[in-house]
């Protein structure tokens, strides 16, 4: 007998082969679905090895499929894959969108994005659709493209941590494999725990609009905390780690990286400077979110590096942070 949990993994894995068989098979899956993810550039072996699917515009071609082939309706519904109407029958949550199953680290489906295809329904339909949560998918524990990742991260000892789906796969596309993705929420400890299983050292290659920045520095005082040694990789305004590696190969694409890519604390402290100006009051709350952050940073040889770096960029006095860092700590025990 299976338990639960390895029913409702069975059921997804079914439908991941489903949506695949649509994706390859049917003919909207063809002229629709494959269209669509050829025209954002994808190839046909990324498409395989990321197992994208299509979902037709069927509300219940899945539920119908599924039942047809014995599966039962209440995995169905628990995996989320289907939810009940008030009469009592069954409805798909992924319709009209091409499909991105999210593996686990042993690369088992654990839930599912569907995106729309037409940019003309974006104001109308949520862009993507996605897995709720379960009693095997909890968001806050996944990430996108680990199972893919994990042993390039090992390789190159450096995890790029991205926004989202689309992200992920092109910079694969592109050869660089050593991605994940938080899926557009900010990190929790957890991700981050299960990244630092693999490596100590993460990039965060965020849009590089306001969101992304934001998200940036968002959840990045957990990193520290975590030992990790973090940097920060802005791309050109309007683009995100998708767009770009469409427009550039993959050394172009680690140079700009190399080139890019800053020290977390720098790049806090370079950003809480110009958002300042010359305001003394936003300049002390500035200094005390930079000593903040240095001061969960576990090890002391570490925090002590940056905080004479921060002196420099802050023009401030050494001492004077290092006190404010320790007082900080003090406090914390
Ligand atoms: N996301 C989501 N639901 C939304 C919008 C975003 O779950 N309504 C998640 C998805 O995982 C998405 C990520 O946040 O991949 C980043 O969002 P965004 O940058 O808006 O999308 P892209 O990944 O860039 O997708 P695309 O290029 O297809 O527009
Ligand atoms: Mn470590
Ligand atoms: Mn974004
Ligand atoms: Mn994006
Ligand atoms: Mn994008």
């Amino acid at each position: 007998a299976h338990s639960l949990r390895e029913s409702l993994f069975v059921v997804n894995q079914f439908a991941s082969e489903y949506f695949q068989d649509i994706l390859y098979n049917h003919i909207d899956g063809q002229r629709i679905g494959m269209t669509y993810l050829r025209s954002r550039g994808f190839r046909d072996d990324i498409i395989k090895k990321f197992q994208l699917g299509y979902s037709t515009d069927s509300h219940d071609a899945l539920a119908r499929t599924a039942k047809q082939k014995g599966y039962q309706e209440e995995f169905l519904v628990k995996t989320g894959l289907c939810y009940r109407k008030d009469d009592g029958s069954l409805r798909d949550r992924f319709w009209g969108r091409v499909i991105f199953p999210v593996h686990t680290l042993s690369g088992k489906v654990v839930a599912f994005g569907g995106r729309v295809l037409s940019a003309a329904t974006k104001n109308v339909q949520m862009k993507y659709v996605n897995s709720p949560e379960s009693e095997i998918y909890h968001k806050s524990r996944e990430l996108y493209g680990i199972y893919f990742a994990k042993q390039a991260i090992v390789r190159q000892d450096r995890c790029f941590l991205v926004e989202g789906y689309t992200d992920v796969i092109s910079m694969h596309q592109s050869g660089i494999e050593n991605v994940v993705a938080s899926s557009g929420t900010a990190l929790t400890s957890d991700q981050i725990r299960l990244i630092h299983r693999f490596t100590n050292n993460i990039t965060v290659l965020y849009d590089g609009d306001g969101a992304g920045i934001k998200a940036s520095i968002r959840g990045i005082d957990m990193l520290l905390e975590e030992g990790m040694n973090i940097k920060v990789c802005l791309l050109p305004d309007g683009d995100d780690p998708d767009s770009f590696a469409r427009k550039h190969n993959a050394t172009d694409y680690q140079t700009y990286i190399n080139e890019h890519e800053v020290d977390f604390i720098r790049f806090k402290t370079n950003l809480l400077m110009e958002e300042a100006g010359k305001d003394p009051i936003k300049r002390a709350s500035l200094i005390s979110s930079i000593v903040k952050s240095i001061s969960v940073i576990p090890d002391s040889i570490v925090r002590s590096v940056y905080t004479r770096e921060c002196s420099q960029l802050l023009q401030m006095e050494e001492k004077i942070l290092i006190e404010a860092v320790n007082k900080l700590i003090e406090q914390a025990q």
